[in-house]
């Protein structure tokens, strides 16, 4: 391996990640090698009930859950303690977290915005694990949309919420930059609004004594494209060579599982995906006239767990997942909420199937 090639591959090893091909194995190894194993973050249920219309049960948020803890997922982001008049969907995340049990080998995580989101967080630190997140935006107007301040005003409450978490015992360690990719409202942009939302990010950090360790960079709209996705993740990575890098991915155009793969090229290890593709944020749509396009009538839903699962495992990286048991949650879920959802490996299933022999070849 000559210097140059190894000092690319230093520069996108993930913390947790692993080459594929031995180092010594005698051949180059390319930036493009894909890590041994992926750290996938479920968030169907908060993202998924924070978009579905009409009244879902409690019980039926938990049943959920406690199917996708059965499937060996690490962590599940279960809820959002956020506005119950902005979304109705989640007035009874209290209530979900309460009801869950504490299940082996699963992280429950939940997601806030404001002062009054941590406190309600707090209360159920016992089931929980809180990390203390910096939210920026790339876009001046999702900004206004999403969490109804400017991004000055966001500055300030994210510092004073480095404050309150900080009071509270609670780390901060992650930034999370919104609509990093695109923005519905802004259109497109640039890689340097990535990374000045990084940036702001990290200098909020410094300025409150946080070590940041994870940097998520969202696609909230579904605006990227793989050279995109290229792009952004070597720019984080090169500035900010420390923090490993996750990406939360929607898929408006097909283009989310592509995404996807470009990230694990680059040696991105940590994804969020949802079971089935479900979720959007509420505050991404813009009234557009409806065209052939069909405009944005609804926001898109993230890409779908099952998909990144059985791309990895195809691809030799390990997600320590029970494909199957992902499949029969997907199907759970669509009972629930009472609609199909996107992903094509719940109508497609796996392959598992398939490579079973026939009962006449085991025969023969
Ligand atoms: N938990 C419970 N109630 C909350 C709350 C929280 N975390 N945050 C705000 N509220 C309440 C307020 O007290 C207010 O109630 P009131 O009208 O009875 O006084 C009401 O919700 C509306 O609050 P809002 O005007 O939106 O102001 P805010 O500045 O306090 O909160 C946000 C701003 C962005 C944090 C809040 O609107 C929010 O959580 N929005 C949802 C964002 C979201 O989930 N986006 C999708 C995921 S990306």
């Amino acid at each position: 391996m000559t210097d140059a090639v190894a000092l690319h591959y230093d520069a996108f090893i993930d913390d947790e990640m692993k080459p594929v091909r031995p180092l010594d194995s005698g051949s180059p190894v390319l930036m493009t090698d894909l890590p041994a194993r992926i750290q996938i973050t479920e968030e169907g249920p908060r993202e998924g009930f924070q978009i579905e219309p009409g009244l879902i049960s409690t019980a039926d948020k938990v049943r959920l859950i406690k199917a996708l803890a059965n499937t060996g997922v690490a962590t599940i982001q279960v809820c959002s303690f956020v506005s119950p008049a902005r979304v109705p969907g989640w007035a009874d995340a209290d209530a979900v977290v309460s009801t869950l049990a504490p299940t082996v080998g699963t992280r429950y995580t939940a997601l806030w915005f404001n002062a009054k989101g941590i406190e309600r967080a707090v209360v159920h630190r016992d089931k929980l694990a809180l990390v203390g997140t910096i939210h920026t935006v790339a876009s001046e107007p999702f900004c206004q949309s999403n969490l109804r301040r400017s991004l000055a005003q966001n500055r300030i409450a994210m510092r004073e919420q480095c404050a309150a978490h900080q009071a509270a015992g609670i780390g901060v360690s992650k930034i999370s930059v919104m609509a990093a990719f695109g923005c519905n409202f802004a259109g497109d942009l640039s890689v340097d609004d990535a990374l000045n939302a990084v940036e702001d990010g990290m200098q909020i950090a410094a300025d409150s004594g946080a070590s940041i360790s994870e940097i998520a960079l969202a696609d909230t709209m579904g605006w990227a494209n793989p050279g995109q996705v290229r792009r952004v993740v070597s720019e984080v990575r090169s500035r900010w060579p420390t923090p490993a890098i996750r990406l939360h991915l929607h898929d408006t155009r097909g283009l989310g599982i592509a995404n996807a793969y470009a990230g694990l090229c680059c040696g991105v290890s940590r994804f969020d995906t949802t079971v089935g593709g479900l979720g959007g944020c509420p505050f991404a749509v813009r009234d557009l006239p409806a065209g052939r396009d069909g405009g944005h009538a609804m926001p898109p839903g993230n890409i779908a767990s099952e998909e990144l699962v059985l791309l990895a495992e195809e691809s030799g990286v390990e997600t320590g997942i029970d494909l199957e048991a992902l499949i029969d949650a997907g199907h759970l879920a669509e009972s629930i909420i009472g609609h199909t959802l996107p992903s094509a490996v719940l109508r497609g299933g796996s392959l598992s199937r398939f490579r079973q022999p026939t009962s006449q070849q085991a025969v023969s």
